[in-house]
């Protein structure tokens, strides 16, 4: 099996404790955390916003992957790079000009990537590809964590993969919803690269032997 990034999603994690979760997860060896971004409008939940992630960002070197689950997510990209959010992923969904704002966000210096709910197709993103670092593919609909995953999402990842094996391209593939060490070998085999897992990851510590549960899951 290839490597692959465990981004732990922040959103099931303890919020009344967020500085000591962070450095646990630096302590645990991990590099990447999953920041989930939600406005009330695009899913049917409300997280946080560039104020937080700039407060985490004064006590964590961790990569800090954010998932934009926001309306017309263009209006905000200056606010969360100046946040501190090392990777920037808007929905294609929820802007009607996803060339400009992936543009936008490399113009700003971080490392751009389009995300795609389980109903979207491939094509909504295909023209794009040469410009992206990463695409996410949804694998539950976005709004909460601890859903199920979605089994038709396997084949999607596959034919992404596909897609970039014969277009020579090298952007990640990052899947999210439902990911737990019992889907992680399938889920590596069709070709994803990040894993971001919630409550599989948040809810049995301590983190660093449960990342070991997962590189154990990825190789078996
Ligand atoms: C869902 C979020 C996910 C979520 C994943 O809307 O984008 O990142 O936190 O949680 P689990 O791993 O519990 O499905
Ligand atoms: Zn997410």
């Amino acid at each position: 099996t290839p490597p692959f990034i465990l981004s732990p999603s922040l959103l099931s994690s303890d919020f009344a404790r967020l500085a000591d979760e962070l450095a646990a997860l630096e302590a645990a060896g991990l590099s990447w955390v999953h920041l989930d971004v939600m406005d009330g409008q695009f899913v049917p939940n409300i997280t946080f916003g560039p104020p937080l992630i700039a407060a985490m960002r004064k006590t964590s070197r961790l990569y800090f992957d954010t998932h934009l689950m926001i309306e017309r997510p263009e209006r905000y990209l200056a606010e969360f790079r100046a946040a501190g959010s090392d990777l920037i992923c808007v929905h294609a969904e929820a802007t009607v000009h996803l060339e400009r704002a992936v543009a936008e966000i490399a113009r700003l210096g971080a490392a751009p990537a389009v995300a795609l709910n389980p109903a979207t197709p491939l094509s909504a993103v295909e023209w794009l590809l040469p410009q992206l670092d990463m695409v996410l593919i949804m694998t539950v609909n976005p709004g909460f964590g601890g859903q199920s995953f979605i089994p038709f999402c396997l084949d999607k990842i596959r034919a992404l993969s596909a897609l970039r094996r014969e277009r020579g391209l090298s952007f990640r593939i990052q899947v999210d919803g439902g990911v737990t060490p019992d889907n992680t070998a399938a889920l590596l085999a069709a070709g994803a690269d990040v894993l971001v897992s919630g409550s599989a990851f948040f809810g049995h510590p301590p983190y660093k032997e449960r990342l070991d549960v997962f590189h154990a899951a990825a190789v078996s």
